[in-house]
């Protein structure tokens, strides 16, 4: 059976957990395969806010949620989220963690703040989740992998070697060192043990469901532009958010992948510093955050706002081979007078229509704007008479703009997501 890869098309927050949730009712498997607890992924399940920041979307509709060898996991947060996920009555024995994923320990957490406080102004603003530092140690292959926690030996042996590395790096940024090979060999142990139970050799199992017929979901975290090698470095996230990322932090083969669905926000978002060509610092972007509720899922942070970008989603869909757009948040931009959309930047007088590799370069770009006219607001009970009849078209003006998108992107739009709960969505509209 084929698999289908979910990914934002611009810096994260695109609304990913909400459509994977949605589709997921169609898959036997939801793969998460990057990045770690710097995601938030909030659903809203009959009224109630649901955030995780490790567990796939899935596991709300009882799929078999595979934590992928590409991600780094934190435990003792893991495990919470897994109390609060059986507490909501979700099956928490569908939680599948690969023994290849490495773990984020507390000195992580403490490095990826003391190196934010280093950059001083040059700052990358993460979400001081230990994220960077684990993928660092990974690299180095000095990295401690799940499988660690369940042998004391292992750990050991992995736990004298780092902490003597870390102890010079804390010297380095005059920090006192608080940790003992004993007690965090003691403390990640019994980690190990609560979730043994959970660990499998994901690679094979996924692989192994592909080949019985399953369908497999593979759900991204973050966004393109935060991808370690495509994104505006150095403002990004330490894991491959595009498709490469799903292939590696899955470990399936390319083959298997027939659909990936490009998530676009109808705006754009972006938390952390970092290059944000339509970004908007007056009232139309605080309007934005208001309405669009634009505040962080993991950090709470106000998110910075702008108009919708084409220049990034149209590079995202060439960098990723995105098969379908789903876009969300339409019901934000409903009652503005005049919304605009970048479809070219201008640099040096030259206009481009893709991400300039250099990050300079993407700092002084000076986005070439259409403009559109907003869409009257509907109610939930207009939204739900448009999905009812498959002959009622969406608001003119927002097909306007729908259209215009499609066009641009040489792509269809197959999902249009018009506020957080799980049935304000409609599938496959018709557009044209
Ligand atoms: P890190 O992933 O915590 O190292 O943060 C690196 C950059 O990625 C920062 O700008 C973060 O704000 C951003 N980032 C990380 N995870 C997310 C996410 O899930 N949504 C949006 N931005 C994120």
């Amino acid at each position: 059976m084929p698999a289908t890869v979910i990914l934002g098309t611009q810096f994260g927050d695109e609304g990913k957990g909400k459509v994977t949730d949605v589709l997921s009712d169609k898959y036997d498997v939801v793969v998460r395969y990057q990045g770690g607890a710097n995601a938030g992924h909030t659903l809203f399940i009959e009224n109630t806010k649901i955030a995780f920041h490790h567990i796939p979307s899935g596991i709300v509709r009882n799929k078999i949620s595979i934590l992928g060898n590409g991600m780094v996991i934190n435990p003792p947060q893991l495990i919470k989220e897994m109390d609060e996920a059986s507490k909501y009555g979700f099956k928490t024995d569908n939680i599948k963690i690969s023994r290849k994923a490495n773990v984020v320990m507390p000195y992580h957490k403490d490095l990826d703040s003391f190196e934010e406080l280093s950059r001083g102004n040059n700052k990358v603003g993460t979400t001081k989740q230990g994220i960077g530092p684990t993928y660092i140690d990974k690299v180095a292959r000095t990295g401690i992998r799940m499988e660690d926690l369940l042998n004391k030996e292992s750990l050991s042996e992995k736990l004298s070697t780092q902490l003597k590395i870390k102890r010079g790096l804390y010297n380095l940024y005059e920090q006192p060192f608080k940790y003992t090979v004993n007690e965090l060999l003691k403390e990640y142990m019994n980690y190990g043990k609560i979730l043994s139970h959970h660990m499998i050799d994901s690679d094979v199992y996924i692989n192994d469901m592909l080949m019985h017929g399953k369908r497999v979901l593979l759900e991204g975290a973050q966004g393109v532009f935060l991808d370690v090698d495509h994104g505006t470095y150095p403002y990004v996230t330490s894991s491959n958010t595009t498709i490469g990322g799903a292939i590696t932090g899955s470990g399936i083969a390319p083959q298997y992948i027939k659909r990936v669905i490009g998530i676009m926000k109808a705006y754009t978002t972006r938390v952390g510093e970092g290059p944000f060509p339509t970004e908007l610092k007056d009232g139309i972007g605080i309007e934005l955050q208001k309405k669009g509720h634009e505040f962080g899922t993991t950090t709470n942070r106000p998110r910075r706002c702008g108009w919708g970008d084409l220049v990034i989603v149209k590079t995202a869909v060439i960098l990723n081979g995105i098969t379908d757009i789903a876009i969300t948040k339409v019901d934000t931009l409903a009652d503005f007078d005049e919304i605009k959309l970048a479809v070219a930047y201008k640099l040096d007088g030259e206009e481009i229509t893709h991400v300039p590799s250099s990050i300079k370069d993407m700092e002084r770009v000076v986005p070439v704007y259409k403009k559109f006219t907003g869409w009257k607001e509907l109610t939930d009970k207009e939204w739900n008479a448009i999905k009812k009849n498959k002959n009622s078209k969406l608001p003119k003006n927002l097909l306007i703009y729908l259209k215009f998108i499609e066009k641009y992107l040489q792509i269809p739009i197959k999902a249009v997501s018009y506020g957080p709960k799980r049935d304000q969505i409609i599938l496959n509209p018709s557009i044209r």
